[in-house]
């Protein structure tokens, strides 16, 4: 029988959509982030899901506000995890850490220690960052290049590795009788002296209940790639569209048997946002009020430096490359987009419309009329989106699956908590019956490992 996928959930509270959080009765107050978690996380463990995954972002300011709202202002994932191990029992819980500015004692320490809490639930993502201004914030003059994050990031696994091997299994004896409490045999340095990283070891916390934690890579970069090839469990990889994640999928794999691993110790990983209903109908108008609340330059400019550059109808038609001097770059963003705008619009445009079509439900013919502003939205804000009733979720699961296109899926959602338990109560049933959806039989007991189904480096 085909394996199901892995699934675990993205979370962003202030939702994954950047105007999730207009949306009614919408998670916006991070003072009440606590609240917000422990639902998710209930949610999650009840609905079987593999892993709750938390990433990362070591810089905020006001630009944010209209880009990724979600990383104005959220609980660091460490703390994240560490708060929901006390109140879950079987998910796997997975935290980012920045490889580029973490220290790998420290990063062992915190894993080890929830892998230990847990009893084997803990998951770590490891990223080099993206975002310039983290290097402020860590005393640094720069953001270090690919290259030199990519030197470092490697010789980090090596050392997280290594101090997770600190203890052998056996080395913790605790005869009180005959008064012997460990095998100092069986306790063994890190030694490691790199080029930019160096520990000593051994690490002070007992061996990880999963001997090794597993490793997720989340990247774009050729760099990127290698690590996530030869060193991770899991690579969390940006998929734009079925082809995309299939030759990335396919490409991971070649680097991975070319580094003499099996080509299935690595399990690729797709983000995805489901936008979920009980009817596609329904779905599509979740996802035009989405679309229909971003902010677009409707004054925002005047007051508002930071605010995006691509929020205009002229923009759009900039990069759809329309004639400069085309009346429809004057169109107010309610006007309805007609089939003669349509045709100006070329291929790149023809292919927008067909999309916002597909998820919104709104068509330059339709009884819904397609406005300049869905139009505008949508290609503003790409997103991962998949629409529909929970037969059109799984279908598009189980397409990826059976393409090879990924072995699972990080489910963002939109807006919370109504959007991830739309897909827990309606999309995850029929992902289960399926078969795409591991079975909701007792896993207490189980690892994060065993859920994973990682076969690497079991041992110390
Ligand atoms: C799906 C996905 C999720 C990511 N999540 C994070 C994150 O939470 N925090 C972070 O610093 N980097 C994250 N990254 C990685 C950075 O964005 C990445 O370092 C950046 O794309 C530069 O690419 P490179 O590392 O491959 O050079 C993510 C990447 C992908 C593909």
């Amino acid at each position: 029988m085909t394996e199901p996928l892995i699934i675990g959930a993205m979370v962003r509270t202030l939702g994954a959509y950047p105007s999730g959080w207009r949306q009614p009765g919408a998670h916006r107050d991070p003072a009440a982030d606590a609240d917000i978690l422990r639902r998710i996380a209930r949610e999650g463990e009840d609905a079987g899901l593999d892993y709750l995954f938390f990433g990362d972002w070591l810089a905020t300011g006001p630009d944010l506000e209209f880009r990724d709202p979600y990383l104005l202002a959220r609980i660091d994932p460490v703390s994240a995890v560490l708060f929901l191990a006390g109140i879950t029992s079987r998910i796997g819980l997975i935290a980012t850490v920045n490889t580029t500015y973490a220290d790998p004692y420290s990063t062992a320490r915190s894993l080890a220690s929830l892998d230990v809490l847990t009893r084997g639930r803990a998951g770590v993502n490891l990223v080099t960052g993206a975002e310039p201004r983290a290097a402020g914030n860590h005393g640094r003059d720069a953001h270090a290049d690919n290259e030199t994050r990519y030197d470092r990031a490697e010789e980090f696994v090596t050392a997280l590795r290594r101090l997770w091997d600190s203890w052998s299994d056996d080395a913790w004896i605790a005869d009180a009788a005959r008064g012997v409490l460990i095998d100092p045999e069986g306790l063994r340095a890190a030694d490691l002296v790199g080029e930019r990283v160096r520990v000593t070891g051994p690490l002070n916390v007992a061996r990880p209940p999963q001997g090794q934690i597993p490793i997720v890579h989340a990247g774009t970069s050729p760099r990127s790639r290698a690590l996530a090839a030869t060193q991770a469990d899991l690579a969390l990889i940006a998929a734009p569209n079925l082809a995309d994640a299939i030759a990335t999928r396919a490409g991971l794999r070649d680097i991975a048997a070319e580094s003499g691993r099996s080509p299935d110790e690595v399990k690729v990983i797709a983000p995805v946002l489901p936008v979920v209903a009980d009817t596609d109908a329904e779905a599509h108008r979740i996802v035009e009020r989405l679309l229909a609340l971003v902010p677009l330059a409707e004054g925002h400019q005047t007051t508002r430096t930071a605010f995006p550059p691509n929020r205009t109808v002229d923009a759009l038609a900039d990069t759809l490359g329309v004639a400069a001097d085309d009346p429809l770059r004057a169109a107010a963003f309610d006007q309805p987009v007609t089939a003669d705008d349509a045709a100006r619009l070329g291929e790149v445009g023809a292919a927008l419309v067909e999309r916002v079509s597909r998820i919104a439900g709104v068509g330059v013919s339709a009884g819904d009329p397609l406005t300049w502003r869905h139009l505008v939205a949508a290609h503003a804000v790409p997103a991962a989106f998949v629409v529909g009733d929970a037969r059109t979720i799984a279908d598009h699961f189980e397409t990826w699956r059976d393409e090879g296109a990924a072995d699972g899926f990080n489910v963002l959602s939109a807006f919370q908590p109504a959007q991830f338990e739309a897909f827990t109560r309606i999309a995850a049933p029929e992902l289960r019956r399926r078969g795409l959806l591991a079975p909701d039989a007792d896993r207490s007991g189980e690892t994060l490992r065993d859920r994973l189904r990682v076969t690497s480096r079991v041992d110390a």
